[in-house]
């Protein structure tokens, strides 16, 4: 007979029964409670891209982001990825005229439209103005948020030549200036983890200035 000491089941056989236990729960009750992933058909779409002037035709799952159709789907590299959640900005491109993230949007959306990315803005033998000033002011120093920097702040340029106000200005009847606030505040959506960001205000404010 047991002592009043001697448990019944020892606490190793007791972790080893719970375990199994668990395990039993957690292998059956998603089989119980969906259909497998396998059964249900992937929707798929087909679209066209014109991407920096070339034409592209894909056929894509239809919840493709532009971003991975970018990325994934054209080679296009140049377009990063950071926190695919929409609050760092290395994403960038120009959509249709307008700067945007490219992990927020779905590529099916853009079925038509006219994408610009880094690759499209100039080559190393050819640089964009903005990319010239960046390297010229040292505006990176990893360069990962880089591409995004620079696409957002052609976007911000061409914003600012339309008198599109931001947060910051203090008179919406007129054309915004060219301040650094403004600059700092219109490109407040990219980030850089590396601290870049005077340098970047002093590369836009160069290729700003040339323009007015
Ligand atoms: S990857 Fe798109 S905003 Fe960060
Ligand atoms: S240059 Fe490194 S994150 Fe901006």
């Amino acid at each position: 007979m047991d002592s009043p000491t001697t448990p019944l089941i020892s606490r190793r056989d007791a972790l080893i029964v719970g375990a199994a236990t668990a395990a039993a729960v957690s292998s059956s009750a998603p089989a119980a409670a969906a259909p497998a992933a396998s059964a249900m058909p992937i929707p798929r779409a087909k679209l066209t891209l014109n991407v920096n002037g070339q034409v592209h035709s894909l056929e894509l799952d239809t919840r493709t982001t532009l971003l991975d159709a970018l990325r994934e789907h054209l080679h296009l590299t140049g377009t990063k990825k950071g926190c695919d959640h929409g609050q760092c900005g290395a994403c960038t491109v120009i959509a249709d005229g307008r700067r945007i993230n490219a992990c927020l949007t779905l590529a099916v959306m853009h079925d038509g439209g006219q994408v610009t990315t880094i690759e499209g803005l100039g080559t190393p033998q050819k640089m964009h103005p903005l990319q010239a000033a960046f390297v010229k002011h040292d505006g990176y120093q990893c360069g990962y948020c880089t591409p995004g920097q620079i696409c957002s702040a052609v976007g911000v340029l061409d914003e600012i030549k339309r008198g599109v106000p931001s947060h910051v200005s203090a008179d919406l009847t007129v054309r915004p200036l060219l301040s650094a606030d403004e600059l700092r505040e219109r490109m407040s959506g990219n980030i850089c983890r590396c601290g870049a960001y005077s340098n970047i205000v002093d590369a836009i404010t160069e290729v700003a200035g040339s323009r007015t």
